[in-house]
């Protein structure tokens, strides 16, 4: 890949966002190893990918806490190593001197000024650094789940309603839709809206652009996503599939509010009825345990149905650290999606389902499945020159 590479980020200031933009700088100047890293994976690095040192960070956020105060704060949770954070100051306040305002739906504009201002600080970042590409990644908390406006079913429609005087773009939309307006991808690693509507869908494909998403997976659902072949190919019966989440962190008190812990269950529920090829009782629930911090507990309880009925169980507990499973993911992201964008790929690239909760693109939900295709795309994405034709 050539050129320099624009990661902005939505959320710049938020756990998830701190990590990548620290997690980047230690990569670059070797502070740490690419663990937990897919695209340093030999089979996903063939793809031709940009470096970590060719990426710039930048992004929107709602609140004025900095950068280095965030990563302080994650020093002292636990999440980041104080020796790293000495190490990428610097780093940190470049990225830090490049996020702008963002728009939390409480701006008295139009959603048209509104979107034209998010586009001018993507195109003022682009050529201010000289930057070759620029991908737009959403890690902003998770929004309140809301039934589509009518008014989005269309591009013409939502065009026309973008001048009105009622917002019709909850704020995730509206980031995706400055990102395609100004001519750059964009992901999705939330279970927000985002470009969850068809009218955001055509405007990436009229600009030629693609698009990832949606909600990273990297805990409890990437487990599922990859045991659940296991009772399908075994023609085992899963009788039912229970799943507890503790969650500490920025995360777990957003999704305290049960109009945003909706949209992450229903994201989190899309895997068992794909993989086993019917409904299975699957209750689902999000706690919020501030004493947690940024780790996160999910602890599963599978009742399964083997030769002549008989019943057995499998249960596992997953600790996770959220940001340190998350960050390598968005760095993942950005540099794949920034070489989709290069060799001419449009619309959501299903191949990158393997990082999503509720891949868009694809209907495939088994995990190892989800590599192959990953690998398949990165092994074309190898042998393609730098500019379509
Ligand atoms: N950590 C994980 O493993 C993981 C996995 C999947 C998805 N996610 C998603 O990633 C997102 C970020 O997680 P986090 O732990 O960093 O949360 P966080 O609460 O630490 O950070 C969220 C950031 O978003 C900002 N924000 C809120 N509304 C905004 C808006 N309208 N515009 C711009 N910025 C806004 C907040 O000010 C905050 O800085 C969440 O939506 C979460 O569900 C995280």
């Amino acid at each position: 890949m050539t050129g320099r590479v624009g990661v902005w980020l939505v959320g710049a200031r938020g756990s998830v966002a701190t990590s990548a933009v620290c997690g980047a700088a230690a990569l670059r100047a070797g502070l740490a190893a690419p663990v937990g890293c897919v695209s340093e994976l030999p089979d996903i690095a063939r793809a031709r990918l940009p470096s970590y040192a060719e990426l710039v960070f930048g992004g929107h956020d709602v609140t004025g806490c900095p950068l280095d105060k965030r990563a302080e704060q994650l020093v002292e949770g636990g999440v980041l190593p104080r020796s790293v954070v000495t190490g990428v100051r610097a780093d940190l306040r470049a990225a830090e001197a490049e996020i702008r305002p963002g728009y939390d739906g409480t701006d008295g504009a139009s959603q048209r000024a509104v979107a034209a201002a998010l586009a001018a600080d993507l195109r003022d970042f682009a050529a201010r650094h000289a930057l070759a590409r620029l991908v737009v990644v959403n890690v902003a908390a998770t929004e309140r789940r809301l039934d589509p406006h009518p008014a989005t079913g269309s591009l013409d429609a939502l065009e026309s309603a973008l001048d009105g005087a009622a917002a019709v773009l909850p704020p995730s939309a509206l980031y995706a839709y400055a990102a395609f307006s100004a001519g750059f991808p964009f992901v999705d690693f939330t279970p927000s809206a985002a470009v969850g509507s068809p009218a955001l869908a055509q405007l990436a494909a009229a600009r030629r652009l693609p698009w990832a998403g949606n909600d990273g997976k990297t805990g409890e659902t990437l487990i599922k996503s990859a045991l659940a072949p296991v009772f399908a190919d075994r023609a085992l019966r899963v009788r039912s599939w229970a799943g507890t989440n503790l969650l500490g962190g920025g995360d777990g008190a957003n999704l305290a509010d049960p109009a945003a812990a909706a949209a992450k269950l229903a994201s989190k529920s899309r895997v068992l009825s794909s993989v086993l090829g019917e409904q299975v009782v699957e209750p689902l629930h999000i706690d919020y345990v501030p004493d947690l911090g940024d780790w996160k507990t999910a602890w599963d309880h599978v009742s399964f149905e083997g030769f002549l009925g008989v019943r057995m169980s499998l249960q596992f507990t997953w600790q996770g650290c959220d940001s340190a499973l998350a960050a390598p993911l968005v760095l993942d992201l950005a540099r794949l999606v920034a070489r989709a964008h290069e060799i001419g790929e449009v619309g959501p690239v299903g191949a990158f389902g393997f990082f999503f909760k509720d891949p868009a693109g694809t209907a495939e939900q088994r995990l190892a499945a989800q590599y192959e295709a990953l690998r398949g795309w990165a092994a074309r994405a190898g042998t393609l020159p730098e500019d379509p034709p």
